[in-house]
């Protein structure tokens, strides 16, 4: 079943993902003529629209999200021309009727279905497409994370999928895999040979991985407060980018191949429990603050209520297998911190013996994916210039910035890389559901540390970098965190 797809069916196709990423994500591919051209996409969700009121939706998405510079009537025209809508819902059976009509007779082949819905609802969409007749080989589903929210709902959510989806027909989103800057660490250390002899705990002395956020809750409350940064950001993100880091070499690039290297990653992190969750992580809620320089309100301020989930979380954990024995991996995610920044440092360990004294440095691998791609390697320099003291260091970087190297390209967003793996049946960059458990096994034992030790988030101010606490849990063990 290599054959790309024939039809997208996007269930939630009114909605805010739809609208912010996927449909901009479709025109890009339409406009660098990657969609293969007989695909037709279907949207659907319960609002009620036909095919013109769709088109117009687009329209208007596409409008708002995609750069003006970017934007071209004769593309829009082109992806308008693939569109149609039937609205549904699958608790209303003649609904889905419908749907499955408009489905046969868009279909011309393989369909791939997206599930941009509330996860309460994956299981039963794919019971109804199976009792359809439409969940059969040459179908395949994609869908949104969360997947559930802890270990038991989402073997739920998967069973219930499972029942209609093989395995290798289930795609699950993690858009960080399909940002350009998280494949350029797959390039970095896969496509040459310079690093991998220091990849190691005998070279590698942390790993820092930071996912920062300046925005708050975005009007997203009511999601969010039963997340929290752990189940939003730490159990799949901030887990995905360990992985990569932390994983073997595969054999192959290859969906099973690459995905078999994460799992082991996941099943080697060590457990966190309740005896050391006061040592081990950190938990933070923002009160209200200020960033680049306006006022902004409190967590609990936007939210409306009294909450006790953690707007920050970080920890330092261990991959506790040859490779990174004694390693720490400090992570850290959290929302209204001073500036948006994703990227993953490898601070190697000091030379043996210094003959600059305390000047020399640990050198720094910086992998930045956000906001800007760039990849730094830190290394200690001689400061030009006579000095009678002696040689003077300084530290240096060694620094390929993506947009300078490759500024024509333009910027794709994640959903790009994913729609097109999708269609063309690429599994590599999507992920198992035996990744996913082995993830909330884990995250759901920290969480459990936390309810038995009654630890509860600390206040930070809107535009610091999160919590007493997370400072402490590095500099506890002689570290800190990158400024
Ligand atoms: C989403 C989370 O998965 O990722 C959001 O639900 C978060 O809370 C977002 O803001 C961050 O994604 P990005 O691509 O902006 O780093």
């Amino acid at each position: 079943m290599d054959t790309a797809a024939s039809l997208l069916t996007i269930f939630g196709a009114s909605g805010d993902l739809a609208r912010r990423m996927l449909l901009p994500s479709l025109y890009g591919l339409e406009a660098d003529g990657l969609l293969p051209g007989t695909l037709r996409v279907l949207g659907t969700a319960r609002s009620d629209m036909d095919d013109e009121g769709f088109r117009r939706f687009v329209a208007d998405a596409i409008a708002r999200h995609v750069p003006a510079g970017e934007q071209d009537d004769t593309v829009l025209e082109r992806l308008q021309r693939r569109l149609g809508y039937q609205a549904a819902s699958v608790d209303d059976e003649a609904s889905m009727h419908r749907l499955g009509e408009a489905v046969r007779a868009a279909a011309g082949g393989d369909i791939v279905y997206h599930l941009s819905t509330a996860p309460r609802f994956y299981a039963p969409i794919c019971g109804a497409l199976g009792a359809l007749g439409l969940g059969g080989p040459g179908t395949r589903v994609l869908l949104e994370k969360p997947i559930g929210k802890d270990l038991a709902s989402a073997t739920a959510i998967n069973d219930g999928v499972a029942r209609v989806f093989d395995e290798d027909r289930v795609f699950r989103v993690d858009h960080y895999l399909g940002k350009e800057g998280v494949q350029n660490l797959l390039a970095l250390r896969f496509g040459n040979g310079l690093f991998e002899p220091l990849w190691n705990a005998r070279h590698v002395q942390q790993v820092q991985v930071t996912v920062a956020e300046t925005v708050g809750v975005e009007g997203r409350g009511d999601y969010y407060d039963e997340s929290g940064a752990t189940r939003d950001m730490l159990q799949n993100h901030l887990l995905q980018l360990l992985c990569l880091v932390a994983m073997e070499p595969p054999a192959q690039f290859d969906a099973n191949a690459v995905r078999n290297e994460k799992l082991k990653v996941l099943q080697s992190l060590r457990p966190i429990g309740a005896a050391d969750v006061r040592t081990e992580t950190a938990l933070g809620q923002y009160t209200a603050g200020a960033l680049a320089g306006q006022p902004v309100p409190g967590y609990l301020e936007e939210l409306g209520r009294p909450s006790g989930t953690e707007t920050f979380v970080a920890l330092r954990a261990h991959v506790d297998n040859w490779r990174w024995s004694g390693v720490p991996f400090y992570l850290r995610t959290g929302k209204r911190l001073p500036s948006r920044v994703t990227e993953i440092a490898l601070q190697f360990r000091p030379v043996p013996h210094s003959i600059f004294g305390a000047q020399a440095q640990p050198n720094v691998l910086v992998i930045r994916l956000q906001p800007e791609e760039r990849i730094e390697l830190r290394l200690m320099s001689k400061t030009p210039g006579l000095d009678r003291a002696g040689l003077r260091l300084s530290e240096v970087a060694l620094d390929l910035d993506m947009h300078e190297e490759f500024g024509a390209l333009r910027r794709r967003p994640a959903y790009e890389r994913l729609y097109l793996d999708a269609i063309e049946n690429t599994g590599t960059l999507f992920v198992r559901r035996d990744e996913v458990e082995a993830a909330w096994r884990w995250t759901d034992q920290i969480q459990a540390g936390w309810a038995q030790a009654g630890m509860r988030p600390e206040p930070y101010p809107a535009g610091t970098w999160g919590p007493p606490g997370a400072l402490m849990l590095a500099g506890r063990h002689g570290h800190a965190w990158r400024a």
